[in-house]
């Protein structure tokens, strides 16, 4: 299997690039709409053709180019069944591997940054959303975020993962791109190193960050799969617009 990591800096995203070399079949993982030309670019000068997009959640943060994507390269619409959008071509169900040629995801359903938020494990690496980041993970205080589910799905499901399993955030803000589920276990300041439910409940509740720039407007978005809402104002039309970009060759 092809793996690439792509970075969106507006939102500090990562989106991962998975190819079938033997079908020519590639899926973009949470792509963001200002990157949406260099992402399909890059899915094309591997050779490939893009068959879906998959979310891990609906973001706060950024738009998804699911929707761009699908009218500009034909590709499907996929994220978790729990969400229940219509605009979901393949419904992603916990416990049912989402196959496409020989790239097999298997959902875990992580709940606790979102209800409805999903990781996805991919042979030896997990593509962890923002249930688990990078010595931290996603916040919990809005879209039915609840800190108590997320202690319970990391420790419970992203920590039972074999030790060597490589953790692929959906954000870092620090420029780190890769960790393991040891590393995390281990020295995670937020949930690693045993850190107990209260410990854990007691430091999201303390964190004190401002409401989310782009919430009110991607939630909207996300919701349709990445249409950009009329009423975004100008000083962060930036998050709908596709950024310049340069073909390779
Ligand atoms: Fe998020």
């Amino acid at each position: 299997m092809l793996f690439r990591q792509l970075f969106e800096e507006i939102s500090s995203t990562y989106t991962y690039l998975l190819g079938c070399e033997e079908t020519g079949r590639a899926v973009l993982v949470d792509p963001v709409l200002p990157t949406w030309q260099r992402d399909l670019a890059a899915v094309r000068d591997l050779g490939l053709e893009l068959a879906c997009t998959v979310e891990t959640h609906i973001h706060a943060d950024h738009i998804t180019s699911a929707r761009m994507l699908k009218r500009e390269a034909g590709s499907r619409i996929a994220g978790p069944a729990l969400d229940r959008l219509p605009c979901t071509d393949d419904p992603i169900e916990e416990g049912v591997p989402f196959r496409v040629g020989s790239i097999e995801l298997h959902a875990l359903h992580t709940p606790g940054h979102t209800d409805n938020h999903f990781a996805y494990v991919l042979g030896e690496r997990v593509l962890t959303g923002d249930a688990l980041l990078i010595d931290g993970c996603g916040r919990t205080d809005f879209q039915n975020g609840d800190a108590e589910a997320l202690y319970r799905s990391v420790t419970q499901k992203l920590f039972a993962l074999p030790d060597d399993t490589l953790v692929y955030p959906a954000h870092d803000y620090q420029g780190r791109r890769v960790s393991s589920i040891a590393q995390e276990r281990g020295r995670n300041p937020r949930l690693g190193r045993g850190k107990s439910l209260d410990e854990f409940v007691q430091i999201m509740r303390e964190l004190g960050l401002p409401y989310p720039t782009f919430i009110d407007h991607a939630v909207p978005g996300n919701r349709e799969c990445g249409t950009c809402p009329p009423d975004v104002p100008a000083h962060l039309q930036r998050y709908c617009e596709a950024m310049s970009h340069s073909p390779q060759g």
